[in-house]
């Protein structure tokens, strides 16, 4: 027979093995938003939908929520002109019925095409006119609900280039313009972002990065803002000195910054020290964040270690979230909180 004390021991580590909810003042959301900042995440609408727990902790951390693809090209528009909104619709409604900002995730990007468009063999006018097309419908259909538009993705090469990308090989060079015209022309007050990886901190891919930023302010496209995406590892997350120095220049151009995809993929199964690493990179790429005005979100890829996107793409890596697959709180959600609760207090 087990001793009484040994019992009532391990009933009280079983209990605080499940993290409580915080309470509504030290949620993420509330400190982001007295720190100045939201907190965002990307959602799978279908985890929305059959998850309760996911949707719960879902509207009481976050303020700002990015559709992980329901709004990619393959999944809206799967048949030429017939367009499919409605994961779309259902994430947009929950947003607004719990005081969330939706962005718009993504319009021209070379990947997640239909195969109708990708296999298509499209002359550059009528490419014009699908983009253009596909563009005004989305944008358009949520004017005034959707308030930011990654309105393209990841043009930029690893030498720095423009890269060469099924839209720049279709349409010529001037793709990007155009699209933050159209866009533009569709929902005047919505804010436009070109949203990109590797090109956090410094190096050829984040002056590449600005250096096509600089070009297209000088056009006078209507551009708002750059996202940096953040899929790091361990290993090769950049400074975040240098993470805010780039915020910074980009700034200086008149955009603002945002985090868009922040994960941080551990081998798993992940040990206690990696998931303290794991933490201290979150919290010096938010406090990089922090340190400058222009930068307003910070969201990361996903909620929950659950429905990450990281093993299935990385094999043998995980874990990358600030919730684990049952929804508690990890280290890294707590050093979160803390930077910004000191941030907070410090306005
Ligand atoms: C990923 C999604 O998370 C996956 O579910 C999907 O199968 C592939 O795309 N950068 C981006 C995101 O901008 O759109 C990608 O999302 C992850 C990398």
């Amino acid at each position: 027979m087990q001793p009484r004390g040994f019992v009532t021991l391990a009933v009280f580590v079983a209990a605080l093995a499940v993290t409580p909810p915080a309470a509504a003042a030290e949620t993420l959301r509330a400190l982001a938003q007295a720190a100045g900042l939201r907190f965002g995440t990307a959602v799978d609408v279908k985890a929305l939908q059959t998850d309760a727990t996911y949707a719960r902790l879902l509207a009481h951390e976050f303020d700002l929520v990015t559709p992980e693809n329901a709004l990619k090209f393959s999944v809206v528009q799967p048949e030429r002109g017939h367009f499919d909104f409605t994961q779309a619709d259902a994430l947009v409604d929950f947003a607004e019925a719990h005081g969330m900002q939706v962005n718009g995730h993504v319009l021209v990007w070379d990947q997640q095409l239909p195969d109708w468009l990708a296999h298509g063999h499209f002359g550059p006018d009528e490419l014009k006119a699908i983009l253009r097309e596909h563009i005004q419908t989305l944008v358009g259909r949520y004017r005034g609900r959707i308030a930011t538009w990654d309105v393209a993705a990841e043009a930029v090469g690893e030498d720095g280039k423009p890269r060469e990308t099924f839209w720049s090989r279709g349409i010529g060079p001037d793709y990007l313009a155009l699209a933050f015209r159209w866009a533009h022309e569709a929902d005047p007050h919505a804010r436009l972002r070109y949203n990109d990886y590797g090109g956090e901190g410094d190096g050829i891919k984040s002056d590449g990065i600005y250096a096509l930023m600089a070009e297209l302010r000088q056009q006078q496209v209507p551009i708002d803002a750059v996202g940096l995406q953040m899929h790091v590892s361990l290993k090769d997350a950049p400074q975040a000195d240098d993470v805010r120095a780039n915020m910074a220049r980009l700034a200086a151009l008149g955009l603002q910054t945002d985090i868009t995809e922040m994960d941080v993929m551990l081998t798993l199964p992940a040990n206690r020290a990696a998931l303290v690493q794991q933490a201290k990179l979150y919290g010096e790429m938010l406090g990089a964040c922090l340190a400058v005005p222009q930068c307003r979100s910070f969201s990361t890829w996903g909620e929950s270690d659950r429905y990450s996107w990281i093993p299935e793409f990385f094999p043998g890596q995980g874990a990358a979230l600030l919730f684990d697959a049952d929804a508690g709180a990890k280290p890294a959600y707590f050093t979160v909180r803390r930077v910004l609760r000191r941030a907070a207090s410090r306005r």
